[in-house]
């Protein structure tokens, strides 16, 4: 009953969280197009600094940015915070549902730490904190005068915090944790800084004041930020679904490269809806990263395969099956003896010959190729065992 309870609320706040983000990245990505096509228009009130048209769902609009209050503050202005705040508050709720409340499966792999699940739940929320401080501190720093050397350090300190989780948590601990950390200085820029810092920059308009321009700059630097983490925060929360990415050797290169990607393909955007030459090289640049990153991922892998020249030993049918049912079956059945499953994970049985024949493909990327499953190894399934399963499949599909 309550792992039934557990799965729905996980479906409802995964749901959530999803068009939280949509409404959040959409909306800066909005603002951002915006920006960068306002043109100076003569017609315009003299405080405006320029005007973009659209057209969209039937009708024409004509948007005007202010940098100066405009003669008179309208009664209502719209603030785009919520989005953000949601998507992080549903975020954290399903990093507790699914990672937290199943530690020992998710976060903790105890061929790479074994800690209690308890401390591997505090150091993930710690790290969320320390993480932001770190990070908030540098650019409040003398660092953070120079956006490139800010950029080149922060692209350090993201890397060198992410090999370090990946000797603290599990693999796909290691990524949904860094996700997290990324999403969490995301929206700890808008809710620290940018909003408090557009708030306090209206009251001085309405006041009748100028501005303190220092807090402009400190908005737009973290703006600028959150443009360029958008894509890899994304990466990194469906990386989870993917084995091959984040059990493989070089996870951590990856990581490097996606941060990579995000960076390139929002420099072309910044470029091209400025309508400046546009920078077609980062398309190029990004297709290299990503092809580098299909290459690594499959290098990295168990390449218990890799020679086919050797004589590979005869594994039987009956071994594999031996081993799936000691290894897996405890959960991949009609009714899990695993504590915590109120059925078989995503439906996939592996408790009968058929079964196992028909889903060797998945198992070998799973359990031969990646470490991905059991979940932080809970059954005890050896290396060895491992390249058996999967020369035993092998030879299986060879003979199909
Ligand atoms: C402790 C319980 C447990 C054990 C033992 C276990 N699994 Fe899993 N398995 C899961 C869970 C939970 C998921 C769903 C993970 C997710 O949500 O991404 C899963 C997902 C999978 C998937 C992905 C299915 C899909 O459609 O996405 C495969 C393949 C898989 N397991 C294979 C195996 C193999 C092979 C073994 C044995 C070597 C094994 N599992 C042992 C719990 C287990």
């Amino acid at each position: 009953m309550e792992a039934v309870f557990v799965d729905f609320l996980s479906l409802c706040l995964r749901w959530l969280h999803m068009i939280a983000g949509m409404a959040w990245i959409g909306s800066s990505f909005y603002f951002i197009h915006l920006d960068l096509t306002l043109k100076p228009d003569p017609h315009l009130p003299a405080e405006a600094q320029g005007a973009a048209w659209e057209v969209h769902g039937g009708g024409f609009y004509q948007m005007v940015k202010y940098l100066v209050a405009p003669q008179r503050m309208p009664d209502k202005l719209a603030w785009f915070k919520w989005e953000a705040y949601t998507t992080w508050l549903s975020g954290f709720s399903l990093l507790v549902v699914t990672f937290y409340l199943n530690a020992q499966l998710f976060l903790v792999d105890k061929t790479v730490l074994d800690i209690e699940p308890i401390y591997a739940i505090g150091l993930s929320i710690g790290f969320l904190i320390a993480g932001w401080l770190v990070y908030d501190a540098t650019c409040k720093s003398s660092l953070g005068r120079n956006e490139n050397v800010l950029a080149a350090f922060e692209f350090v300190f993201l890397v060198a915090v992410f090999y370090g989780f990946l000797h603290i948590f599990s693999d796909r601990g290691a990524f949904i944790e860094m996700g997290a950390l990324i999403g969490t200085m995301m929206v700890a820029n808008v809710f620290l800084v940018i909003i408090p810092n557009q708030k306090k920059m209206v009251a001085s308009l309405i006041a009748g004041e100028t501005p303190d321009a220092e807090l402009g700059l400190q908005g737009k630097q973290r703006s600028v930020h959150n443009n360029y983490l958008t894509l890899p925060v994304v990466f990194m929360m469906i990386s989870n679904h993917y084995p091959l990415i984040f059990g493989t050797k070089y996870n951590w290169v990856i990581f490097a490269l996606v941060l990579g990607i995000g960076f390139v393909i929002r420099y072309f955007y910044s470029f091209h809806h400025a309508g400046k030459p546009s920078p077609w090289w980062a398309w190029g640049a990004a297709a290299v990263m990503m092809g580098l990153i299909g290459w690594l991922s499959w290098i990295g892998s168990n390449s218990y395969q890799q020679d086919a020249r050797a004589i590979r030993p005869h594994v039987p049918f009956s071994q594999v099956q031996e081993i799936v049912t000691a290894r897996c079956s405890v959960c991949h059945a009609a009714t899990p003896v695993w504590p915590g499953f109120a059925a078989a994970p995503k439906g996939l049985f592996l408790d009968t010959a058929d079964n196992i024949r028909a889903h060797a493909d998945q198992i070998e990327i799973y359990a031969v190729r990646t470490k991905a499953m059991p979940p932080g190894n809970v059954t005890d399934i050896s290396d060895a065992d491992r390249n058996l399963l999967g020369n035993g499949l092998a030879q299986l599909a060879s003979i199909k």
